[in-house]
Formats: structure tokens, C-alpha cells, sequence
């Protein structure tokens, strides 16, 4: 199988960003996972993310900008409520919703009047996208519905040669995906749990209404009953239980203490008990889990506070793809 070039996020930047100009496809890092980037303003280009994914197209992509300023040009007055929250938290894991303007082809919003758009919180994303000069729009880089990657590594193995370069950042910070919250009705809601905290949220704004996660109305199919699933069948535990002694060799994904009993691989996500660093770690320990050869992973949910919640809402809709 061919591979894609893979290039150092920052001495790669100008090559990344011609690839980005010329209509093809770039994966880098931001501050949440990987992203798989293509000019925002070609259609084509776009397109070919939807191709490389194996994604729906009835799932719209969120336009990266390399600075806060960049959404005034883009979509001309920007709503007082969305100002202020871009204000706030930009550069950041923070997706808002807005019109879409004409320059943003309709294939980019799966056809939506409106566009979800974020600033990211990481050098290498910013400079990559001052540089090719345009709205850069990237889902997750890897196929659809199923782990997100937060290493090169996992991408080069997700995607293979569907991309054309692949700049490597090492490890993404938060390694959860960003917030998004739709601010158009005033009050805000929010429509993904991510790397930003509902309770940082609320101390900006007030009270925030979490749209509830049901499936079969994919206003943000990110929140499609399952997603972000490894191959291997995954099951929710709410205390870690030795495992059955029925032969099958089982992988078990804990918070903060090695679980009893007889376990072919364990990965404990924070052992000081900080959701930062389990957020940070959890896909690249699925990940793991995933390449150990196990019949089954068990995972133990985190405490449901802070970021916390978005790791548990990644983890319910891991485990719905297997039940
Ligand atoms: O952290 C992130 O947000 C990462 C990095 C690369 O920026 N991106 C990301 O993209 O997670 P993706 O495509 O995996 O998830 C985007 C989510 C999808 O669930 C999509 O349905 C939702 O955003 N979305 C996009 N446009 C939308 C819109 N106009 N209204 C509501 N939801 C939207
Ligand atoms: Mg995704």
C-alpha cells in the first residue's frame, strides 16, 4: 500500500499549505485531534475529504480559521452572541455555528444554511492555514464512525494514501474533539460535548442546554447514537469486575486503577485521576486496545464533571456500535 508523505509540522508548513492551494488533502494537528483538511473553498477538494473518509454526505465539516478576525471577512457581520463566545475561547476547542456565506460551497455544510467554524488553539494548525490563504474545512482524519486519531500514526494507518501529506505534530493536546454550540436562538446550546467544558461554557454565558445525544436526527451526526468505535467490540462496565473465565481474551480501559482478574491488556487513562490527561490519552489508548488482538474491550466510564462527560459520550457511542 502506498503511504502518504509525511512531513514535521513545522518545517512542512509551506509544502502543506500548496498541497491545501492545489486542491488536495492535508492531515495536522490541532489542540483536539487530527484534522483531514482541504481547501474550504473548492468544492472538488472538499469532496474528496467526504471520499477519503468514507463519510456520508449528509455530515457537514467545520471550517478552520487561523485567526478569530478571519469570521468577519468570511461571513461579513458576525451575531453579537457569536463575537462574544469567539472572543472568549478562540483559539480554542470551541465549534460555533453561523450562516453560511455564499463562498463556502454547499458541499462543505452538507447542504445546511449553516456552517460550524473554529479557530484552532495550535501553531503548526495556524500557521498551516495563514499559509495556504484560505478556510481550511477538516473533519476528524480518520474514517467515518470510527476512532479519532490523535497521533500521526493513527492517521497514516486510517487513512493510508487517501491523503497526500500528513503533517506530524506528535501528540494532540486535549484528544477529545471540540465543543459545538449553536448561539443562533440566543440561548446557547450545545450540540457536541467536547474538549471544552460545559462548566467553562456556563461561566461565560449562563446556562447552557446540551441537546440530547438522539440518534436519527444528525443536525450534528457527531452525536449519531454510535460513533468513534474501534473494530473490536466494546463494552461499557461500571465497575472493573474480573473478567468471565470463558477463554476469550479480553482488554480492559480503566480510569485511574489496574482493574483485578485476568486481563490480556490493560490501559489505565490518568493514574493521578486527572480528566485532562484521561481525555488527552483516550483514543490512543483505544487505539492500543484495538491492535492488542482482544475478543472484547471493557471500559470503565470517568467521572461525569468537567471533560469528563465528553469522555463518557465518546464511550457510550463507541460501545452503541456494538449493541
Ligand atoms: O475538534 C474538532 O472539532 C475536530 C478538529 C479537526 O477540528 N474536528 C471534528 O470534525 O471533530 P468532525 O467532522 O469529526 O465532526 C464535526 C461535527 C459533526 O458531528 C458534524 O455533524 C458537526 O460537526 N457539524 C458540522 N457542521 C455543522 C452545522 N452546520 N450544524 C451542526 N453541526 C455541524
Ligand atoms: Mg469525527
Amino acid at each position: 500500500m502506498s503511504t502518504p508523505r509525511l512531513l514535521p509540522a513545522d518545517s512542512g508548513i509551506a509544502e502543506a499549505a500548496s498541497v491545501l492551494r492545489t486542491g488536495g488533502l492535508v492531515a495536522f494537528p490541532t489542540e483536539t485531534v487530527y484534522g483531514l483538511g482541504a481547501n474550504a473553498l473548492d468544492a472538488r477538494a472538499a469532496a474528496r475529504i467526504f471520499e477519503a473518509k468514507a463519510r456520508p454526505s449528509f455530515d457537514p465539516l467545520i471550517t478552520h480559521l487561523a485567526e478569530a478576525a478571519e469570521l468577519e471577512k468570511l461571513v461579513g457581520a458576525v451575531p453579537v452572541a457569536v463575537a462574544a463566545l469567539a472572543e472568549r475561547f478562540w483559539p480554542g476547542p470551541l465549534t460555533l455555528i453561523v450562516d453560511r456565506p455564499t463562498v463556502i460551497p454547499p458541499i462543505v455544510t452538507s447542504g445546511l444554511a449553516t456552517m460550524a467554524v473554529r479557530v484552532p488553539d495550535h501553531d503548526a494548525a495556524r500557521a498551516l492555514i495563514a499559509a495556504a490563504g484560505v478556510p481550511v474545512a477538516a473533519p476528524s482524519a480518520n474514517r467515518f464512525g470510527q476512532l479519532s486519531p490523535t497521533r500521526a500514526e493513527h492517521v497514516v494507518r486510517g487513512l493510508g494514501a487517501a491523503v497526500d501529506v500528513v503533517l506530524d505534530g506528535g501528540p494532540t493536546r486535549c484528544g477529545i474533539e471540540s465543543t459545538i454550540v449553536d448561539v443562533r436562538e440566543g440561548r446557547p446550546v450545545v450540540l457536541r460535548l467536547g474538549a471544552l467544558p460545559m462548566e467553562a461554557l456556563a461561566d461565560a454565558v449562563g446556562p447552557v442546554v446540551v441537546r440530547p445525544g438522539s440518534s436519527g436526527q444528525p443536525v450534528a451526526p457527531g452525536l449519531l447514537a454510535a460513533h468513534y468505535a474501534p473494530r473490536t467490540p466494546l463494552r461499557l462496565a461500571a465497575a472493573a469486575g474480573p473478567a468471565v473465565g470463558d477463554g476469550a481474551r479480553r482488554g480492559f480501559l480503566a480510569f485511574r486503577g489496574r482493574p483485578v482478574g485476568e486481563w490480556a491488556a490493560v490501559e489505565v487513562l490518568s493514574v493521578a485521576g486527572d480528566l485532562t490527561e484521561a481525555a488527552a490519552r483516550l483514543f490512543d489508548a483505544l487505539h492500543r486496545l484495538d491492535a492488542a488482538a482482544v475478543d472484547e474491550i471493557v471500559v470503565e466510564p470517568v467521572p461525569e464533571t468537567g471533560i469528563g462527560r465528553a469522555i463518557n459520550d465518546r464511550l457510550r457511542r463507541a460501545a452503541a456500535t456494538w449493541h
